[in-house]
């Protein structure tokens, strides 16, 4: 008997904890700061309504039909769909995607409980300038010193013990039971955090243009100019997939443990509202807007322009320093980062869990237990090659390229091959809200072209330097290298998995 959601909440719940994360938090602001700011919200917007909103319906609805099968992820529902030998490999993405995120999404989560505990200890909230502050960032990841690099290691090895822990207890009694918990006390601690930010009014002495609503306009006057810029729009259609989680089959997977009459349609809107709520509102206004109030204008692009890390890791901290019980608000910053990355990380580990127990005929505690091991061994190479470069790389295939193919399979599978009027009946089981009709029509021809485009423009633009090595230190180049094979080793064996579930499921002989 597979496992099921106890509740509708539980579901909406666990998807938004996938959602809402690092991404929400860091990434977005980042990226709309880099990207024309207030121009970037409308490609933005565009992506989340003919690429976003159509793909979550459609994992929602292939999740969902591949449960009535049995199966938890995209190999064999994929094959369900098309019957091609080939289908089975493009869902193994749907295996290999997640684990691979997960292999440098939990570390970074570790940072953050550690700068958590930090900042009660005084550490953090004891930074006197920016050099200081990049110094202990780089103690901390064990780059500069190894003065404390045991301490980052404990925190790693913690932090990857309560990912397990909670799914070792399953779907029921981890996963639903502890989004039920972080889900709304992370919103409660950005809520107040958003609201102190709001009230800060100008709090630099001297400086009364830099304050709060000058940082907001900073980030939302639109550059137009922009708009005319394709990476702008690639950049936005990345941040829409990879917010949602969509596009590389966690969703499939939380999907397939609800029931055939339970609704979709209107349960994947909320959870997808949830967490454009958590990204435009709660992450629009604090990084941002607080960046330009302590460190005006330009200040504020230098930081965006530094990446989400340093955004998140040495400008935040630097401010709480100058706020009154910036201790408080400190912890809060990095513990609800770390409660948004917890419940973002389960949800990359359930996709392989789901494939060893539905279709290798595991029991879920051994799955754990393998997976447990496996992955703890390949964690360690972010964890001490991280100065070489092998996050970024991670980064730049698994959140970007991977998720652009899937979502192209899942998408071409669903409608073209399988059909959009069976898919479009398939979407309204149960459902509890119709889709407008001229839905049919964006997710059937907008929607797939869409992502052509963007998978089309991010090779010719971002692949090829980046396959060709361009850029990357000489000195670096074999991680770089031991990085993308190992890659493709983990995908064979997972390849190779699937094909062995194909026989056992389907009794064929290839
Ligand atoms: N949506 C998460 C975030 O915004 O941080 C990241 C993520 C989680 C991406 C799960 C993909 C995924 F399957």
């Amino acid at each position: 008997m597979r496992q099921k959601w106890t509740s509708k909440i539980g579901i909406i719940l666990a998807v938004a904890g996938s959602a809402v994360g690092l991404g929400n938090f860091l990434r977005f602001p980042s990226q709309a700061a880099q990207n024309g700011g207030g121009a970037f919200m409308i490609p933005y917007f565009v992506s989340l309504f003919l690429l976003g909103i159509p793909l979550i319906w459609i994992e929602w609805a292939i999740g969902r039909y591949g449960g009535l099968f049995g199966h938890g992820t995209a190999p064999l529902i994929f094959n369900r769909l098309w019957k091609h030998r080939a289908s089975k490999y493009f869902g193994a993405i749907g295996v290999f995607g997640p684990l691979a995120i997960f292999i440098y999404y939990i570390y970074i989560e570790s940072w953050l409980l550690g700068y958590a505990f930090y900042s009660l200890k005084g550490t953090c909230t004891h930074l006197s300038n920016q050099a200081g502050a990049v110094d202990f960032l780089h103690k901390y990841q064990g780059i500069s010193s190894k003065d404390i690099f045991l301490v980052t290691y404990l925190f790693f090895v913690l932090t990857f013990i309560v990912n397990f822990t909670i799914i070792y207890k399953g779907v029921k009694g981890g996963i639903e039971r502890l989004c039920k918990l972080a889900l709304p006390l992370l919103f409660i601690f950005a809520i107040v955090i958003a609201i102190r930010v709001i009230t800060l009014g100008a709090p630099v002495a001297g400086h009364p243009d830099w304050n709060i609503s000058n940082g907001f306009g900073f980030l939302w006057n639109p550059d137009f100019k922009a708009l005319l810029n394709a990476k702008v729009w690639l950049a936005a259609a990345g941040q829409i997939l990879f917010t949602l989680s969509v596009g590389i089959g966690v969703i499939i997977t939380y999907a397939s443990y609800l029931s055939k009459g339970d609704d979709i349609i209107l349960s994947g809107l909320t959870a997808s509202s949830l967490n454009e709520f958590a990204e435009v509102i709660l992450g629009g206004s604090i990084i941002i807007p607080l960046a330009f109030a302590f460190f005006g204008g330009a200040g504020a692009t230098e930081i965006a322009q530094s990446g989400s890390f340093n955004i998140g890791f040495v400008s935040m901290p630097l401010i709480f320093t100058k706020i009154n019980y910036g201790m408080v608000f400190s912890f809060m910053w990095f513990f609800l980062l770390f409660l948004a990355g917890l419940t973002s990380s389960i949800s990359l580990l359930e996709p392989a869990v789901a494939f060893l127990s539905d279709d290798l005929g595991i029991s879920r505690k051994k799955a754990v237990s393998i997976l447990g091991v496996i992955s703890f061994l390949i964690c360690q190479f972010p964890i001490f090659f991280l100065a070489r470069g092998v996050v970024d790389e991670i980064d730049f295939w698994a959140g970007s390229f991977f998720l652009i193919v899937f979502a192209l399979a899942e998408c071409i599978l669903f409608v073209w091959i399988f059909g959009i009027d069976k898919a479009w009946n398939e979407m309204h089981h149960g459902a509890e809200l119709n889709i407008p009709r001229f839905y049919k029509f964006i997710i059937k021809y907008i929607t797939p072209l869409f992502l052509i485009f963007v998978l089309g423009f991010w090779l010719f633009q971002q692949a090829v330097p980046t396959f060709l090595l361009k850029g990357v230190a000489r000195e670096n180049i074999p991680y770089i290298l031991a990085t993308r094979l190992g890659f493709v080793m983990l995908f064979i064996v997972i390849a190779i998995l699937v094909r062995k579930a194909h026989k056992k499921h389907f009794q064929v002989k290839e």
